[in-house]
């Protein structure tokens, strides 16, 4: 499933920064990496984002597939539009339980949809007369240099969307340097996905309540050369995720076919626990820990320690006082629990608990470029995002996920335009005020 028919207008320096590109794909001394780094630069700076709308209307026209959906990734306006595409091509596999499972939240979905719904609390206030017609994405996280505060979140079992799973993701990162988070239970290892990626990606943790399986797979994200180990907290219960069981109803697959029950089962598709022995496992999620094990577990992350799941300022306070580098404000883009609080709405709460101590990540909900900023002025060092890319994956692949970024950065940079932040660190709580 791949698209090569782009048909963006391009300006003379888009056909510049192409060439120049080309010409140091072609070269043999290429790493991946170092590819990652030329599009950061040449991204950088740039008058990339998008075109006047004369100069859409004057391009050849993009009809939508009869259904109305995009038949080409690069049709797309925003990335809702890779939704119903996406739903397309996983029912065209006569898979509706995988579409279920992509979009789930709990019970009735109220904290998903608040994740997204809740930006509108936040309005920009645009500041006008800078000249910002070039401006920087890059970011410094834990003095990584990303390419756009944009990363990709772990999603498990990317492997449903697309055969290549992490890797197809990895590449489509790579290539404006975004940083991602491998989920433990992929398809694909993290060995794989940060070779795929150019740059080690960072590894969530779902650590098990085996000690042993923890250390195992820590090490094996470390000699990845990982350089963030991101436990996720937020699974401590069971979940009622009605929307996957309600989609599951119309599967005439026999499910069990691949998730036979029984925990070594259940994750011998799954590459990171290739030669762990997980006899003793009974849940993946490490249900019952406390603080007592975030102390033990930081003292065998040699890297950074990140926790993934936080929704309040004293969790936040508490995380610093154990040695905790970094935290995600997340609710699992409303799958762990239906508590109707939205990640935004927490963001400023849990940023002021840690008072610039560490660095402050958010997803959930994270739809449009407008949304990395509002989250960015309040205070969060970078965003993620979940499903919008899946979409991508699955109805495109590479190329979807690749057209899901560079919308959102596209989108991202004009509004950063408005409010003339020329980079990053010009992002304050002064551009967006409470609608
Ligand atoms: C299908 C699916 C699987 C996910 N798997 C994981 C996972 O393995 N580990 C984890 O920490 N979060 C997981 N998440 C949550 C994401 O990392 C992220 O918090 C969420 O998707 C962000 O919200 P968004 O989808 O609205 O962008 C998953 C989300 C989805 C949709």
């Amino acid at each position: 499933m791949t698209d090569t028919s782009r048909q963006t207008p391009m300006t003379g320096n888009m056909i510049a920064r192409r060439q120049l590109l080309r010409f140091f794909a072609g070269s043999p001394l290429l790493t991946a990496t170092s590819l990652g780094a030329i599009t950061s630069l040449l991204t950088a700076g740039t008058d990339r984002a998008f075109a006047q709308s004369y100069d859409v209307l004057r391009g050849s026209r993009r009809a939508l597939g009869p259904d109305g959906v995009i038949t080409a990734a690069a049709d797309a306006l925003d990335v809702f539009e890779f939704e119903p595409a996406a739903k397309k091509a996983v029912l065209g596999q006569e898979a509706p339980a995988h579409w279920g499972y992509l979009q789930s939240g709990v019970d009735g979905d109220v904290t998903r949809d608040a994740n997204h719904t809740a930006f509108a609390k936040y309005n920009i206030r645009v500041q006008r007369l800078i000249d910002a017609r070039k401006v920087d994405t890059s970011v410094k996280i834990f003095g990584e240099t990303w390419g756009s505060p944009i990363f990709m979140c772990p999603v498990s079992s990317l492997g449903a969307y697309d055969p290549e799973a992490g890797v197809t993701v990895a590449r489509a990162a790579a290539k404006r340097n975004h940083q991602m988070i491998l989920s433990t239970v992929d398809n694909a290892s993290i060995a794989d996905v940060s070779k795929a990626h150019g740059k080690p990606a960072w590894f969530m943790l779902y650590p098990t309540d085996d000690w042993n399986v923890t250390q195992k797979l820590v090490q094996h994200a470390e000699s990845a050369g990982s350089p963030a180990i991101v436990l996720t907290v937020d699974r401590q219960g069971g979940r009622n995720t009605e929307t996957l069981f309600r989609e599951r109803r119309q599967d005439q697959r026999e499910c069990s076919g691949c998730h036979t029950p029984g925990f070594t089962n259940e994750v011998s598709r799954k590459s990171n626990f290739a030669d762990i022995d997980v006899s003793k496992v009974t849940n993946l999620y490490g249900t019952g820990m406390t603080w007592e094990f975030i102390d033990r577990l930081r003292k065998i992350v040699k890297g950074k320690l990140v926790l993934k799941g936080i929704m309040t300022g004293e969790d936040a306070k508490e995380a610093l006082k154990h040695g905790v580098d970094g935290l995600i404000v997340s609710n699992h883009g409303g799958r762990a629990e239906e508590s109707g609080q939205s990640t935004i709405g927490v963001l400023a709460e849990v940023v002021d608990a840690v008072g610039g101590k560490i660095p402050v990540l958010i997803d959930g909900g994270v739809r449009r470029g407008t949304d990395v900023l509002k989250a960015l002025a309040v205070g969060a060092a970078a965003v993620g995002i979940g499903r919008p890319y899946v979409w991508g994956l699955a109805s495109f692949g590479e190329t979807g996920v690749d057209r899901v970024l560079q919308i959102l950065d596209d989108e991202f940079i004009t509004i950063m335009r408005q409010v003339g932040a020329l980079d990053i660190k010009h992002i304050t709580r002064r551009n967006v005020t409470s609608a």
